[in-house]
C-alpha cells in the first residue's frame, strides 16, 4: 500500500532520517478535480515526539505543495488526537466537518483543510 501511495506521488511522500535510521514520514497524495493534495499519513518515531520534528515535516511538505501549485490541502485526524489536532490548527488547517466512523475501530474523524 505505501508502495503504491508513493509511486502515485513521489514528491508528495517525504521521510526524516536521523543516523540512516527512518525516524519519521509523511506520505501524501492528491485529487486532480479539485486539485487538491492530501496528507494520508504523518508520524514521527515515539522517542523523538515533541522536538519539532513533526512540524518540520509538515513545513517541507507545505513548501512542496506549494511549488506545486496546489491552493489547498486536506487530511483526516481522529477526533481525539488532539496533539495533532493543535499541531495543524498552528499551521491554519481549519475543521471542515466530521466524518463518522472514519476509522475501522469505529472512531470518528475530522476532515481538516488548509487554504492558501
Ligand atoms: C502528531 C505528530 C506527528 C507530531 O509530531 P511531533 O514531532 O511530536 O510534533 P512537534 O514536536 O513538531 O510539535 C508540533 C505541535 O504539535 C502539538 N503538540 C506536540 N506535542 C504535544 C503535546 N504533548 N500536547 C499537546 N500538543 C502537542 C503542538 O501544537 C506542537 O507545536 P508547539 O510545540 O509549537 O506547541 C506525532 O505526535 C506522532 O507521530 N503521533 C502519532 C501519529 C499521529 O497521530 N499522526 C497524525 C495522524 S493525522
Amino acid at each position: 500500500m505505501i508502495q503504491n501511495i508513493y509511486l502515485a506521488a513521489p514528491k508528495l511522500c517525504l521521510v526524516l532520517e536521523h543516523k540512516k535510521e527512518i525516524i519519521g514520514f509523511l506520505l501524501g497524495g492528491y485529487t486532480a478535480l479539485p486539485r487538491q493534495a492530501h496528507i494520508l499519513s504523518i508520524a514521527i518515531l515515539q522517542e523523538y515526539r515533541g522536538r519539532g520534528l513533526g512540524k518540520k515535516v509538515l513545513t517541507h511538505f507545505l513548501s512542496t505543495i506549494q511549488r506545486l501549485n496546489y491552493t489547498s490541502v486536506k487530511l483526516e485526524v481522529n477526533v481525539d488526537n488532539h496533539k495533532a489536532i493543535k499541531m495543524y490548527e498552528e499551521f491554519n488547517f481549519k475543521i471542515e466537518s466530521k466524518i463518522r466512523k472514519y476509522y475501522q475501530d469505529g472512531s470518528d474523524a475530522y476532515l481538516m483543510i488548509k487554504k492558501e
